[in-house]
């Protein structure tokens, strides 16, 4: 399904059961909703117990790209808008890196809006010098190349040395997902991951349950930076996911999702 929010088309899946706790998925860079879809994945794994929102970001799968100027606080400000159109007070927000860093800036904005927060491969702290860097030369090489080197090299340091040989096919569908998004939705999600706040600030105001995932062998957003979330949120907990890096939803469903069940059976 889509509808237009804040000028944009945004494309969603509204599944599970309508009248109960919604949880709203929120992908990371530069993924879509389908990265919640893949075998064993975690919309069908709540679908009989949940309401179960999964969006595209714009500049995503089948959003649309708009005037490609973002920010992640307008990011945060699709989402909230996505759950008025939906008419979803509150719900249980679940990001994956860039959807945790969405979730951390909306639970700050907008506290009522959030019934609970899964916080996945994700970190609280801003770019470094260092990273900014990183993401202009990305740009660059993404404005004159195209996107299949940029896709290339992202897979190459997104999944754990295991999951090559034993998914294959998910390695190359994400890789195939990066290559298909639009150039321009790239390079403007890259600057704004490089001009997005410090959220560490406020870990600590955070009052609702918290579920923190991290991949064993991440390297983009390490168990480090999970635990240092773990440490500044009133009673959050953390698991860490084994033989995952930093798409442990897809890397290892099944740890992930009996983490994410055991988290949402006790809301
Ligand atoms: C993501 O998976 O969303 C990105 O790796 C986040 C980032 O580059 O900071």
């Amino acid at each position: 399904m889509k509808t237009v929010v804040n000028n944009t088309l945004i494309h969603f899946v509204d599944i599970g059961i309508s009248t109960a706790q919604p949880v709203v998925f929120i992908h990371g860079f530069p993924f879509n909703h389908k990265m919640w879809m893949f075998p064993g994945g975690q919309t069908e794994a709540i679908a009989s117990t949940h309401r179960v929102v999964a969006y595209d970001v714009r500049g995503h799968g089948e959003s649309e790209v708009g005037d490609a100027l973002y920010t992640i606080e307008f990011f945060v400000d699709d989402l909230i808008g996505l759950m008025d159109h939906l008419n979803i007070r509150a719900a249980v927000l679940v990001g994956l890196s860039m959807g945790g860093y969405i979730a951390l800036r909306a639970v700050e904005r907008h506290p009522d809006r959030v019934r609970a927060l899964v916080l996945s491969n994700t970190k609280a702290e801003a770019d470094s010098n260092e990273g900014r860097v990183k993401r202009s030369a990305a740009i660059r090489a993404i404005r004159q190349n195209g996107p299949k080197v940029f896709a290339q090299t992202f897979v190459a340091g997104a999944f754990a040395p295991d999951t090559f040989n034993a998914k294959p096919d998910a390695v190359k569908a994400i890789q195939s997902t990066i290559e298909r998004t639009a150039p321009a939705a790239l390079c403007a999600t890259l600057l704004a991951l490089a001009a997005r706040t410090d959220s560490t600030p406020g870990l600590p105001n955070i009052k609702v349950p918290t579920l923190i995932l991290a991949g064993e062998h991440d390297a983009i957003a390490t168990p480090a930076d999970a635990e240092l979330m773990r440490s500044k949120i009133p009673g959050a907990e953390l698991s860490i996911i084994p033989h995952a890096a930093h798409l442990s939803n897809i890397e290892n469903p099944e740890d992930y999702n009996k983490h994410l069940t055991a988290f949402l059976a006790k809301l």
